[in-house]
């Protein structure tokens, strides 16, 4: 099944200079770009994206590194692209990351782990109209 998630190279990756090789890794691997743009947001836009994780620790600290630096936002499409994306981001903490994943590539820490992924169908839904207006978004 053809599906959206929505990807977020996050500030760290962006600084590292990676942005070119996480884009050929979701090209090699059946993902193509549907949608894309550069932001740096502001704390109220990452507070709002990562809203379901409002009563974590990492709240706070999360959506400082969020907002540390411009992100690279985008809608792949694809097959299974959802679970397809999580298996080439890896674990959420890089040490636990698979060998060859993204994280384990260029993830710094737990929290600065270099991509995020959408996780579910609705959650890819909300996510990608947070950011995307449907006529922003390519279908081919
Ligand atoms: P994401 O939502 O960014 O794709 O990552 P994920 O599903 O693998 O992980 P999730 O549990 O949703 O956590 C969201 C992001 O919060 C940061 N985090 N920090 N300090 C910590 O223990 C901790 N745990 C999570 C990471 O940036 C994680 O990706
Ligand atoms: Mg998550």
């Amino acid at each position: 099944m053809t599906e959206r998630t929505l990807s977020i190279i996050k500030p760290d990756a962006v600084a590292k200079g990676v942005i070119g090789k996480i884009i050929d890794c979701f090209a090699e691997n059946g993902l193509k770009i549907a949608a894309m743009k550069m932001i740096h947001m502001s704390k109220r836009e990452a507070e709002g994206f990562y809203a379901v994780h409002k009563e974590r620790p990492f709240f706070a600290s999360l959506t400082d590194f969020m907002i540390s630096g411009p992100a690279v936002i985008m809608v792949l499409s694809g097959e299974n692209a959802i679970s397809k994306n999580r298996e080439l981001m890896g674990a959420t903490n890089p040490a636990e990351a698979a060998e060859g994943t993204l994280r384990k590539r260029f993830a710094t820490d737990i929290e600065k782990n270099a991509v995020h992924g959408s996780d579910a169908p609705e959650t890819a839904r909300t996510e990608i109209s947070y950011f995307f207006p449907e006529l922003e978004i390519v279908n081919e």
